[in-house]
């Protein structure tokens, strides 16, 4: 094999990936280095893809206990069979980076498997599962390695009581307390997995609200959602110690405002405090430039302080931690390295939070508005009175829409609903065209569906919806 690429992508994630395959599709001679046995990161084999699966699943066994007799469907004994779900979720991971397998294939990436090390600004070696190392120049290199969990200071992830993300989504059994440190993200989706499956699940979060970023507004009817469904919050507390004694678990924290200090015994502890860029020590050795929060300082062109070295993804200090803004960085560096104009809107990058209800947001919130002193107008409107989610019996949440106060522009959409990750994209597609509230509000909406909700709120935004 020619050692020679026009560019090599370190990490096969979203990011990674995506960066590969359409380098190739733009004729560069490409090859990916990946050192984990399949290919896809942390989104794939770990995280988005296997969450979800466990999310879906385990909303379908909650729906059958208990929703099911109500529409008048009636079962006998509903089981669960634990390993039954997670071999379904290994079955869907499994598939899915065997499609990307295939994809490098179909558009001639090269696969490189080992550890990617950039040796100089034109040389990555790879060092494979045996320790064999292999030299390759790159004309380009980009680096999409992604992040890993972090901690807390003196607690230690063992993957077996105190457990990651990784460690939460390959339980055994249903444990039967289960305590959640941080109510972000992976808190938040993994806390509804368990307690749909049965454990006893208590959110520990320093903040005194869910989900920091998110509209308030949003955030607090998200967190009475989610404990109707029985989810305990301590919001306002800062995990201080964790014990392991003998089969059980002690989580010590203080409450910010009384410093009293509790402790709740369990089975299993979920540590999702946040991720940190996943970088080596051969890059602080190229002189390539960290930020404050040792992540990859990087220009317009995603070019790292080593003009031909890019960085792209969870390694870089731009937008969220979110495998769909490093599917766009990529498709950007690939177009930005063959001379194109790749480029990526900061501004509309949606995110979603596939509990159920699913939280979805994209743009501005209230809050950042008013610390910018942008004066804006806000359309509410409820699932309650959207004809759809009232036969579903899918009534919770409501669409908001913030336009600025003059020229009506749409800055910002949050919604709560079922399918409030499908409902994002015709708002992020809209705020992508610069849309006004009146352009969305005159556009014609399948009826009945949830997306009619949209149509209103954004009809609400000049106080005339007309279904409340
Ligand atoms: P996160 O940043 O979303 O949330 C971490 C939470 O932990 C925050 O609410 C924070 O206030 C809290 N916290 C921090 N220190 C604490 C302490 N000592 N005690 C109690 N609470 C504390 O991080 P998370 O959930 O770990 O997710 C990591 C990344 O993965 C996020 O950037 C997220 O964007 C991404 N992700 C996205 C998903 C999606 O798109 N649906 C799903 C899962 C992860």
């Amino acid at each position: 094999m020619n050692n020679n690429f026009d560019v090599i992508v370190i990490g096969s994630g979203p990011g990674g990936y995506v960066c590969a395959i359409r380098s190739a599709q733009l004729g560069l001679k490409t090859a990916c280095v990946e050192v984990e046995k399949t290919l896809g990161g942390t989104c794939l084999n770990v995280g988005c893809i296997p969450s979800k699966s466990l999310l879906n699943s385990s909303e379908m066994y909650h729906k059958a206990q208990k929703e099911f007799e109500k529409l008048g469907i009636e079962t006998s004994e509903i089981k669960l069979n634990l390993s039954k779900m997670m071999n379904n979720k290994k079955k869907s991971v499994l598939t899915l980076t065997k499609g990307i397998e295939f994809l490098f294939k179909k558009n001639k990436v090269t696969h490189l498997k080992g550890k990617g090390l950039i040796e100089s600004k034109d040389t990555v070696t790879v060092i494979d599962s045996l320790g064999k190392k292999n030299q390759y120049k790159a004309k380009n290199i980009v680096i999409g390695t992604g992040s890993v969990s972090v901690s807390l200071p003196g607690i230690k992830i063992d993957e077996k009581n105190i457990v990651s993300s990784t460690g939460a989504i390959s339980f055994e059994k249903v444990p039967k307390d289960l305590v959640v440190i941080g109510g972000g993200y992976i808190g938040l989706e993994l806390s509804s997995v368990w307690k749909r499956l049965g454990s006893n699940v208590t959110v520990i979060e320093f903040l005194d609200h869910i989900i920091p970023g998110m509209d308030k507004d949003i955030s607090s009817e998200f967190q009475k959602i989610l404990s109707k469904q029985g989810i305990n919050f301590r919001l306002n507390s800062k995990v201080t110690e964790i014990k392991t004694v003998k089969a059980k678990t002690l989580v010590g924290f203080t409450d910010n405002k009384s410093n009293k200090k509790e402790k709740i015994e369990c089975d299993k502890v979920l540590v999702a405090v946040g991720r940190k860029a996943n970088i080596g020590k051969d890059l602080f050795d190229l002189g390539i430039k960290l930020d404050t929060q040792k992540k990859i300082e990087v220009n317009k062109k995603f070019q790292t302080s080593l003009k031909n070295i890019y960085a792209i993804g969870d390694v870089i200090n731009k937008g969220p931690m979110l495998a769909h803004k490093a599917e766009d960085e990529g498709i950007a560096v690939a177009e930005i390295i063959a001379n194109q104009a790749g480029h990526v809107n900061y501004d509309v990058i949606p995110s979603v939070i596939y509990t159920s209800p699913e939280v979805a947001m994209v743009g501005e919130t209230e809050e950042q508005l008013k610390k910018k002193n942008i004066r804006y107008k806000v359309g509410k409107f409820p699932f309650l009175a959207n004809s759809r989610a009232k036969v579903n019996n899918e009534t919770e949440g409501f669409v908001k829409i913030i336009a600025d106060e003059k020229t009506d522009k749409v800055l910002g959409v949050s919604i709560i609903s079922s399918v409030a990750g499908t409902l994002i994209a015709e708002l992020a597609l809209a705020m992508e065209f610069g849309a006004s509230s009146e352009d969305i509000a005159r556009t014609c909406h399948a009826h009945p569906t949830h997306s009619e909700a949209i149509k209103e709120a954004a009809l609400a935004v000049d106080k005339r919806p007309i279904h409340f």
